[in-house]
């Protein structure tokens, strides 16, 4: 059973029906998933919790869509791991690492992406369908190929080759928009409306962002039922961001957790910070940007959910912050070489404005803090090409490899 309710505009509170639907008739406002709390409340429990599937469906009492085999990937309730070594480097002494990039199709975007395959399948749409800036192709085709279902991404033409492999690969078919991810999201908001496809992330977008929100939950149960001082994620449209927060707030509000609730961290990389930007200068009127970024996961320039990322920032008593595009394959290399976890640009990003946090003594050396690395880095593969690293090429012979290997030499006193 689910405690899902309807629709409501963000925005003037108006409802709607159980629909795929996404913005309000009255006001243009963004539509959200609405539940009976109360009864939500009363009904669920740690114990109720724990025995649930190790899967994001564990959580179903906090989703809008009822669970089916046929979208499960096993997506989700991926590992929280304790980072010492790059806690040291940052001087953060409780510094917590959640790895989404292990995911089925190895980002966040799994989580997402099933709850809305889920609702696609309870509304009998004929395909599954979605505006990408590149992980969300991949987990869209991969889910519509579980579900039998076909699946058109609408992707900018120049993303990275893996990324579109990764989407073709499962039987999608590929709209390569010549275009930036804002033009292909308009292009496919106006296929939505003539084809009456699932676009996950359009018309499915209530349901659809409401996945993230088990970032948070699976963080607070893996901490032992506590929140964290700190999380830190990234931000494109911030609906990331933003659920995360909510995720927080919902299990508070279910006396799940006690208080008090993180400090929400946004991360982004300079040649697309529209939510930063506007962060820095206190408002929370985005100014669109054309987006020119390596993070290209992060390649928003018009964030939907901006404004209210900007409002769980200032909340959470967070912030939203960009570092420059030559930190993030740094922030790349940095994770990778601290903790052996090969993340994704936005990781990339994520790491780095946190180090920028804590080298400006932001953050207390003794919070718990949480960043969630979002994406694997085998799908951007080409910012790190240039990245320092050792290498010896040798002929298959040992006198060779001596020649060219010099070893340590270790002085005894
Ligand atoms: C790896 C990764 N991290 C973070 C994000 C940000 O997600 P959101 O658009 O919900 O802010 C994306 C979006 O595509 C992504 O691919
Ligand atoms: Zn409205």
């Amino acid at each position: 059973m689910s405690f899902l309710r309807g629709l409501r505009c963000r925005e003037c509170g108006t409802l709607y029906p159980v629909d795929a639907l996404f913005v309000c008739d009255e006001c243009f406002g963004p539509l959200e998933a609405h539940y009976d709390e109360t009864a939500r409340n009363a009904h669920v429990t740690r114990a109720s919790i724990a025995q649930g599937p190790r899967t994001l469906w564990r959580y179903h009492d906090f989703l809008p869509s009822e669970y089916t085999p046929r979208v499960d990937l096993s997506d989700g309730w991926t590992p929280l791991i304790r980072a010492h070594n790059l806690g040291r480097e940052l001087g953060l002494r409780n510094l917590y690492l959640k790895n989404d990039t292990v995911n089925p199709t190895f980002s966040f975007k799994d989580r997402v992406v099933s709850v809305a395959a889920a609702k696609a399948l309870e509304f009998n749409l004929p395909a599954l369908a979605c505006a990408s800036t590149g992980n969300l192709a991949g987990s869209v085709a991969a889910h519509a190929a579980r579900a039998g279902l076909p699946s058109y991404v609408f992707i900018p033409a120049d993303l990275e080759p893996a990324k579109i492999q990764s989407a073709a690969i499962y039987g999608a078919t590929v709209v390569a928009v010549d275009g930036d991810y804002d033009q292909a999201n308009r292009l496919a908001t106006e296929a939505a409306e003539t084809y009456g496809w699932g676009f996950v992330n359009i018309n499915l977008r209530p349901y659809y962002a409401e996945g993230s929100k088990t970032l948070a939950y699976e963080v607070a149960e893996q901490l032992g039922w506590r929140a964290p001082d700190c999380v830190i994620a990234p931000v494109a449209s911030g609906a990331l961001y933003t659920k995360i927060n909510r995720g927080f707030e919902e299990l508070y509000e279910a006396n799940l957790i006690s208080g008090p609730l993180p400090k929400m961290i946004g991360a982004q990389a300079a040649g697309c910070a529209p939510v930063a930007t506007a962060f820095g200068k206190s408002t929370r009127e985005i100014v669109p940007v054309k987006p020119r970024s390596l993070a290209k996961s992060l390649a928003i320039g018009n964030p939907a959910d901006g404004r209210y990322a900007i409002d769980a920032a200032r909340k959470s008593g967070g912030g939203i912050f960009s570092i420059p595009e030559n930190a993030i394959a740094q922030g790349m290399a940095l994770l990778a070489r601290t903790e052996g976890i090969f993340g994704e640009t936005a990781s990339g990003v994520t790491v780095s404005v946190l180090k920028k946090l804590a080298d400006a003594r932001a953050i207390d050396p003794d919070e718990t803090v949480v960043a969630y690395l979002t994406g694997n880095g085998l799908k951007t593969r080409e910012v790190i090409e240039n990245v320092a690293h050792t290498r010896i090429d040798t002929a298959p012979n040992l006198e060779s490899f001596q020649e060219q290997f010099e070893p340590r030499v270790f002085v005894v006193a």
